[in-house]
């Protein structure tokens, strides 16, 4: 296990930023998308999680969401996520950059935190604009398969960034400015295989900074990264928490 390693490589590399994907939240009973028990091993992200399908047909996409919505509510922050919050709370982590939807790291206690793949605190009407706070869609969802707009009835949409769907600009481009200036950028528990997230790594290599990963499998970074730590995110992040004194 890598993790003292890791940890003297956060303290000499500051700032530090961290990268998360699906696989942080994996030790939360979250399936992830890419790993063979992944989500899209399932189901096919084009019929179900892209903006032409939702547009085509809004109710079957949200017969895939709706349970899904309710078991991330039913979900709690794991060691990875508290570990993660207690490293900031210690300043030695600047931000987190998460492609997740669930929440956890703002309920684990992240406080700079850009979720660039948006997430399930609200829906929005598409064709009015209104916007509903979760639990007001989780309260429709008890009565339709698709939780209509009050005000003009149009099928919402989660704020969540479906393929095809341009990202939260200001998310991004936060996201790109933190990798830039970041001295040390941590991914964890992703595959880094959907861009433009996937060239964060890259930005930080590109200005001089290093990539350090955990994560269960290969990435294309494996290979240009100072370090690769093979294992679950919960185990090693607890234990670098512990070598740097912040817990
Ligand atoms: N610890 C470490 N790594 C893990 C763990 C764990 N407990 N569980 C899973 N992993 C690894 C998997 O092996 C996989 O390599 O995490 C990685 C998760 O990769 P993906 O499933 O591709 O998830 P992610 O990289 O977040 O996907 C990016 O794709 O479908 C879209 O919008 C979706 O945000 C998502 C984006």
């Amino acid at each position: 296990m890598d993790a003292p390693a890791l940890a003297r490589l956060i303290r000499a590399n500051q700032p530090c930023v961290v990268l998360t994907g699906a696989g942080v939240s994996t030790e939360s009973g979250i399936q992830d998308f890419r790993s063979p028990t992944g989500i899209w091993a399932e189901f096919d992200p084009a019929e179900y999680a892209s903006l032409p399908a939702f547009r085509a047909d809004p109710i079957k996409v949200w017969r895939f969401y709706k349970p899904r919505i309710a078991m991330l509510a039913e979900a709690e922050p794991n060691a990875a996520h508290r570990a993660l919050a207690a490293l900031e709370e210690a300043g030695l982590v600047e931000a987190v950059v998460t492609q997740n939807i669930d929440l956890l790291h703002e309920r684990a206690g992240s406080r700079n935190l850009v979720e660039v793949h948006g997430s399930i605190r609200t829906a929005t009407c598409p064709a009015c604009g209104s916007l509903y706070p979760r639990a007001a869609v989780v309260a429709k969802l008890e009565r339709a398969d698709a939780p209509p707009c009050d005000n003009c009835g149009a099928i919402l949409k989660p704020d969540v960034v479906f393929f095809g769907e341009l990202l939260p600009a200001a998310a991004i481009e936060r996201a790109f400015e933190l990798a830039r200036r970041a001295r040390l950028l941590l991914v964890v528990g992703s595959s880094l295989e959907v861009h433009p997230v996937a060239a964060l790594p890259e930005e930080t290599l590109s200005a001089g900074g290093r990539v350090a990963i955990v994560n269960k499998g290969r990435t294309p970074y494996d290979g240009r990264a100072e370090l690769k730590v093979e294992g679950n995110a919960g185990e090693i992040l607890r234990g670098v928490a512990a070598e740097l004194g912040a817990n």
